[in-house]
């Protein structure tokens, strides 16, 4: 691979929160403990390569008692039962804590993930929003049946008990707060475990929530591994439900785990998503929607526009305009203001990424544009675009997380709703299309949780999202996630 810049990240000093170099402990029944087993890990910052903070790494000892103090938390009389108006009040002040205190969770999502400063700033923003948004949800109805007037019949929505959110690294910010607000909302008390790359936001929300009133044990944080940490949570016996956003090989593994106290589950799984591009649409902007839509985030996104479906008419035009549009994106350090992709979130991402650059080439598709390698210590990966890709090559099937995409040519609107819809998964899709009736003719026909028109990415708190096919099981966001943190009971009542 040749070599196509040098990027230079110089090290900044770590927020107040990292402290020293002791290591960091977990939340827990609102203490800052170890693991019992007194172990810790490392985190590191993937533009530079260093270790930014020692952390506690939890065991099944370490949930078990977060467990104890979750379930406390929910029988006594302080979380459940408190006047849903009071709820609200808590989870307002959170939002608002979250964004007095925005600067810092947004530098510790960038040292820590590698996300450009001014993409973690929209995104501290944005789960404050989501935070907001939930906190405005005492309106958790039931209903009134229609049955004979000699009964009185009525359902209810009551919380589930213990709520775990197992998070990943591509971001933890706001998929803490996707699994928290949600979950709070209703009732339930949570036990969060953030990925091993990167915990330090999900510790530093802990402490915000604690200092907001939230009572002891409602929340608590337990960092560790997946196969540690992440598989006792899968498989105890009392937690009520796990909410799981990674890959989709782990989300088996939790579904399964699930089985002994059939535990609820929701599942936010990869995706392989087609970006059709009809002949019809402004070219340049589906060229930019789909460059942002494979590129941004250095392609670690689940939603991630990577096959891209051109009509055959305007493929070179487009192919141009692609170039030019991914072009502007800048590469570099993550707290430079004028960076648009940082890093890969580690080395083994890095090597991930990489060997599908080679798979790719070894399958027989051309590298249109990209392919190329930064002179850096940090992770750093050119975006790259492969033209001659077929559908069943496992470059347009696997997910690659990172930003590499597949160009592939259609003949016509039935073509590419076929290829489009030929993959395993089902999270997203989209269209560009100046035609209105195409564009609702074709949302009907795409086998995805979510799909965009003239757009890419964009999401609301008020907008379900989850995955057809393997890309998931329920939604979140929206007032979906509410019946998934909830349980359903009838009363019937004999007059
Ligand atoms: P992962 O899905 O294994 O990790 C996500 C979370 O699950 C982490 O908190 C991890 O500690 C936890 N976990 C791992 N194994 C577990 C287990 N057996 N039981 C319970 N929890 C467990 O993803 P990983 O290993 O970080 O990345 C590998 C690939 O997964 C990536 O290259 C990417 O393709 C895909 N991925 C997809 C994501 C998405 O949102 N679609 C997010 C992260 C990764
Ligand atoms: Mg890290």
């Amino acid at each position: 691979m040749p070599v196509t810049q040098t990027i230079e990240v110089s090290e900044k000093p770590l927020p107040g929160f990292i402290g020293d170099r002791a290591p960091m402990g977990m939340l827990i029944g609102g203490d800052w403990t170890q693991a019992a087993s007194g172990e810790t890990f490392e985190t590191v910052n993937p533009a530079t390569g260093s270790v930014l903070a020692t952390v506690a790494s939890g065991g099944p000892a370490d949930v078990d008692r977060a467990v104890a103090a979750a379930r406390r938390a929910f029988e006594e009389p302080s979380w459940a039962s408190m006047n849903p108006h009071d709820r609200t009040l808590v989870l307002l002040r959170i939002a608002d804590a979250m964004e007095a205190n925005a600067e810092e969770l947004a530098a510790l999502e960038s040292m820590d993930g590698g996300i450009p400063i001014t993409v973690t700033r929209g995104m501290v923003a944005d789960a404050a929003k989501t935070v907001r948004y939930y906190a405005g949800w005492p309106k958790i109805l039931g209903t009134v049946n229609p049955v004979d007037a000699s009964v009185h019949c009525y359902t209810v929505r009551e919380p589930l008990g213990v709520c775990a959110g197992i998070i990943p690294w591509n971001g933890p910010l706001t998929m803490a707060v996707w699994k928290i607000a949600p979950a709070l909302a209703c009732g339930n008390t949570v036990i969060l475990k953030p990925a091993e790359q990167t915990p330090l936001t999900a510790l530093r929300l802990g402490q915000i929530l604690a200092e907001t009133g939230l009572p002891a044990g409602v929340v608590n944080i337990v960092t560790g591994f997946g196969e540690t940490a992440g598989a006792a949570i899968a498989g105890h016996m009392s937690i009520d439900k796990v909410s799981f956003t990674g890959s989709t090989a782990t989300g088996k593994e939790i579904l399964r785990a699930s089985l002994g106290n059939l535990k609820r589950v929701t599942l936010e799984l990869g995706g392989k998503s087609p970006h059709i591009v009809m002949p019809d649409a402004d070219i340049g902007a589906a060229a930019r929607n789909a460059a942002a839509g494979f590129a941004m985030l250095t392609g670690q996104v689940c939603v991630a526009g990577t096959r891209i479906l051109v009509h055959e008419s305007v493929l070179d035009d487009f192919a141009a305009e692609l170039a030019t549009a991914v072009s502007a994106f800048r590469v570099g350090d993550p707290f430079d203001e004028q960076t648009m992709l940082g890093p890969v979130v580690s080395a083994e991402q890095f090597e991930r990424v990489n060997s599908y650059v080679s798979l790719g080439v070894s399958e027989g598709a051309q590298i249109a544009f990209g392919g190329g390698r930064f002179d850096t210590p940090g992770y750093f990966v050119e975006p790259t675009v492969f033209a001659g890709v077929r559908n069943d090559m496992r470059l347009a099937r696997e997910e690659i997380f990172g930003p590499v995409a597949a160009l592939m040519p259609f003949r016509d609107a039935d073509e590419a709703v076929r290829i489009a819809n030929d993959t395993e998964y089902g999270l997203a899709a989209a269209v560009a299309t100046s035609n209105v009736s195409t564009a609702h003719r074709l949302a009907r026909k795409l086998r995805a949780g979510v799909v965009w028109v003239n757009t890419y990415s964009e999401l609301d708190a008020t907008f379900p999202f989850g995955g057809y096919k393997q890309s998931g099981i329920g939604r979140e966001l929206g007032d979906k996630s509410l019946e998934s943190f909830t349980e359903l009971k009838s009363v019937f009542i004999r007059l």
